[in-house]
């Protein structure tokens, strides 16, 4: 099946008629295709599942790739970003093309799917200037964050889920609420596997997060754990290039005061909330895989 929507996806990209847009999308590397997977599981028997799985995967690598031009990501997946590579202005209008391609393909859909993944993407939009915004200086508050990760990330996982629902005929709303909560709970460990992975695994340095200046959830938690003096050293590391000791400081902070575990335990509580809400073991499969991963 994910054979399928790799196969539509490079057609709808073939279809541009430009043969640099066709190699340069063959050179991104897929990932993990969470959402079409999604897509697969919820609305199995339906003919064009395929198709809005390509539609929502075409629309994520946009995102991606307008998204590692706004961070100045070298990496992406492990390989070179098309930005690092090609450059911005490329990087952009491929982003364009594959969102557009996207976009015009909703016609084959009922309006509400159409309207559904639309309005994702306004969304996700909406999210992604929330997170530049808020990298700008040091914050501590856990629940604009989530909010923030909800509109980002969340948002098209939810459009993803409820759509296939619409498609087959399923209960929309709680199909909705279980790609919202498994979104938000993807986006904790990805913040998480920030923290505790390596370069090799992740695809892009360690810690990257921070020295962007995302304080994901894991810093806010240490922030307010802290004594005021170690307070003032995060916040005085927030957003800069960290030296091997300072990594070592917050992580030796995180360890003494329990940061990982308390952003895992919010993952884990968004998971389960995500399983209650529908009665399917293949979907149930999909959280604890996302919950285990590493990478
Ligand atoms: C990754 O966040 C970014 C997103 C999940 C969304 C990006 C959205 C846009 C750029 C809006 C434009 C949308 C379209 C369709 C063109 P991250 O930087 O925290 O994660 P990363 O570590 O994977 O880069
Ligand atoms: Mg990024």
């Amino acid at each position: 099946m994910l054979e399928r929507v790799e196969t539509i996806m490079k057609q709808l990209v073939d279809e541009v008629g430009y043969s640099e847009v066709s190699k340069l999308f063959n050179t991104l590397s897929g990932g993990k295709r969470l959402r079409a997977k999604l897509i697969f599981k919820i609305a199995s028997t339906h003919k064009d599942a395929p198709l809005l799985g390509a539609i929502v995967e075409l629309i994520h690598a946009a995102s991606l790739l307008h998204d590692d031009v706004i961070d100045d990501a070298a990496l992406r997946r492990g390989k070179a970003s098309v930005n690092a590579t090609e450059g911005s202005k490329t990087a952009i209008m491929l982003g364009d093309i594959l969102y557009s391609k996207g976009f015009s393909s909703l016609v084959a859909f009922d309006k509400e799917i159409a309207q559904t993944i639309a309005n994702s993407v306004t969304a996700l939009s909406k999210g992604e200037m929330m997170d530049v915004a808020m990298a700008e200086s040091f914050n501590d508050d856990a629940q604009s964050y989530l909010e923030m990760l909800y509109f980002k990330t969340a948002t098209l996982i939810e459009a993803a889920a409820k759509s296939a629902a619409l498609l087959e005929g399923k209960d929309a709303d709680s199909y909705a609420l279980y790609g919202k909560n498994l979104g938000l709970s993807f986006q904790i460990i990805d913040d998480i596997l920030d923290i505790v992975s390596d370069e090799a695994t992740l695809g892009k340095p360690a810690l990257n997060d921070y020295v962007e200046g995302k304080c994901t959830l894991p810093y806010i938690y240490l922030y307010h754990d802290l004594q005021d003096s170690d307070k003032q050293k995060l916040k005085s590391l927030h957003k800069k290039s960290l030296s091997e000791d300072d990594s070592l400081w917050i992580k030796s902070k995180m360890k003494k005061h329990k940061s990982i575990e308390r952003s895992f335990s919010l993952a884990r509580k968004l998971s389960d909330e995500a399983v209650s809400c529908v009665d399917d073991i293949e979907l149930k499969e999909i959280i604890e895989t996302m919950m285990k991963r590493t990478f």
